[in-house]
């Protein structure tokens, strides 16, 4: 039985969310028989980490959720101590889960295999044992990610050297998806990259190579970095023969304090997308008092733009606005707030004119007496947008930054969802996910000029439905 979830206050209304107990990595991310399939990383007798097993919901239209049975618990030997992270994976009518066996002995990659997308079958003869060689580290060999390429299929498993210094990725080629060959170390830190290269992922867009990765031990660097753990990108190109990644630089997928992880797939209209964890390693999640831990980001749609990946949210998303209020060329020189315009959930979207307005904030989730709030700001000076949560509420403090550069105009997609805030700058040039915790009764949206007014083009708030099971609490 998975734990009780006591109360709602936190709990989202359109994000994947626990369905009682842990959650953390998204897995298996996939489009299996006309349906999109996510597992998680699941522990359903605790809201702590514990031994590991995928959770697993499915939706129809990439929105709407509903949970599934549990896909894989940690039965055998090889993954007693948990099913880790993986992918999935479509042949022949199947769909294949390829997953990282957790065990006292170390790690390996293991495979179960399904007829109906629902019930899974382990496959213990077909065990990947971390490849012999001096440069790879024998414990720390975890969440593959599986693709096709012409007639092989390919596999990166995230890894580190053996001197535990510089994270890397390893990859593996396969005829039938059952038998593997190690074929290279693809990829490895260089400089300030990181210990231990997690959760990668891998896609072709538009003919380039793109690396997702999660890497551990980056170090902060001013203001850059700021959280524990890091995930981010390369655009490059693989060489398939000699096993290799020749890519350019790390850049991050998210600016904000609670991004992860993520996964990504195809959807069956040809476009790549992407959910990430929307918790980080070690932050405070006040939700755990409430008999759940950890959601999900929504489904965003990878794009590759100026040679930088941009993130935007899915389109299918528009069909879950029930109401809208709208509001054109606004120019104020003191706080205000919309008609319409607040709550604890929905989605604001705001085209704003910079040539006058240098510099403003946004507070989101704002008390009636302005002691609580989520504050967002830009400064086109600095180049810089902010969002600070020393005021939000519950859990925790603190401000994380992220460039974005003067221009005369900026758009600002924003989405909240009780217990957590998307932030989309300029179509997905650079996105801030974040988890905060306000009192319910914190709805307000203020608008604050600085000097030169503020001046907005156009203003749209839109009210969202539920698009998840909402817990029963009694
Ligand atoms: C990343 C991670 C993975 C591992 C999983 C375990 O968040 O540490 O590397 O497979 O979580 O839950």
């Amino acid at each position: 039985m998975a734990l009780r979830i006591v109360d709602t206050k936190y709990y989202p209304k359109y994000h994947i969310a626990s369905p009682g107990g842990w959650i953390n990595d998204p897995n298996g991310f996939c489009c299996y028989k006309g349906k999109y399939h996510l597992f998680y990383q699941y522990h359903p007798h605790s809201a702590e980490w514990g031994p590991m097993h995928w959770g697993h919901v499915v939706s129809e239209d990439l929105i709407h959720w509903n949970h599934l049975p549990i896909a894989l618990a940690p039965t055998e030997d090889y993954d007693r101590e948990g099913c880790f992270s993986g992918s999935a994976f479509e042949k022949d009518g199947k769909l294949y889960l390829i997953y990282t066996g957790n065990n006292r002995d170390g790690q390996v990659q293991s495979i179960a295999e399904s007829e109906d997308g629902v019930h899974f079958q382990k496959h213990p003869e077909i065990i990947i044992p971390p490849p012999e060689g001096e440069q790879i580290h024998r414990r720390d060999f975890r969440d593959p990610k599986v693709w096709q390429n012409d007639d092989k299929y390919y596999m990166v498993v995230g890894s580190r050297t053996e001197d535990e210094l510089l994270g890397q990725i390893l990859l593996f080629e396969s005829e039938d998806l059952i038998s593997w060959k190690f074929k290279n170390i693809m990829a490895r830190a260089e400089g300030n990259q990181g210990f231990m290269w997690e959760c990668p992922n891998f896609a072709n867009i538009e003919g380039r190579d793109i690396l997702i990765i999660s890497p551990q031990g980056i170090k902060r660097e001013r203001n850059k970095y700021m959280n524990v753990f890091q995930s981010g990108y390369f655009i490059g190109k693989v060489d398939y023969e000699k096993g290799i990644y020749i890519h350019g630089d790390f850049e991050l997928l998210d600016y904000g304090f609670d991004f992860y992880a993520p996964q990504i797939t195809e959807t069956a209209d040809g476009r790549t997308i992407m959910i990430g964890w929307a918790d980080m390693w070690y932050n405070i999640m006040p939700e755990h008092d409430d008999g759940w831990a950890g959601m999900m980001t929504l489904p965003r749609e990878i794009h590759v733009k100026n040679g930088k990946v941009f993130t935007t949210p899915i389109k299918e998303l528009q069909k879950l606005r029930t109401s809208e209020k709208s509001y054109n060329d606004l120019k104020f020189y003191k706080p205000m707030k919309f008609d319409g315009v607040s709550g604890k959930t929905g989605e604001l979207i705001l085209d704003i004119d910079l040539t006058e307005t240098t510099e403003f904030e946004i507070y989101l989730r704002t008390s009636k007496d302005k002691t609580q709030k989520t504050v967002l700001s830009y400064n086109k000076a600095l180049e810089l947008f902010k969002i600070n949560r020393n005021e939000s509420g519950a859990g925790g403090d603190g401000e994380r930054e992220c460039p974005v550069s003067a221009a005369d105009k900026m758009k600002l997609h924003i989405f909240l969802d009780r217990s957590l805030v998307e932030i989309f700058i300029n179509d997905g040039e650079k996105v801030m996910t974040s988890r905060i915790y306000p009192r319910t009764d914190s709805t307000d949206i203020v608008f604050v000029p600085k000097e030169g007014g503020f001046k907005i083009d156009s203003l749209k708030f839109y009210e969202l439905g539920v698009a998840i099971p909402q817990p029963v609490v009694d």
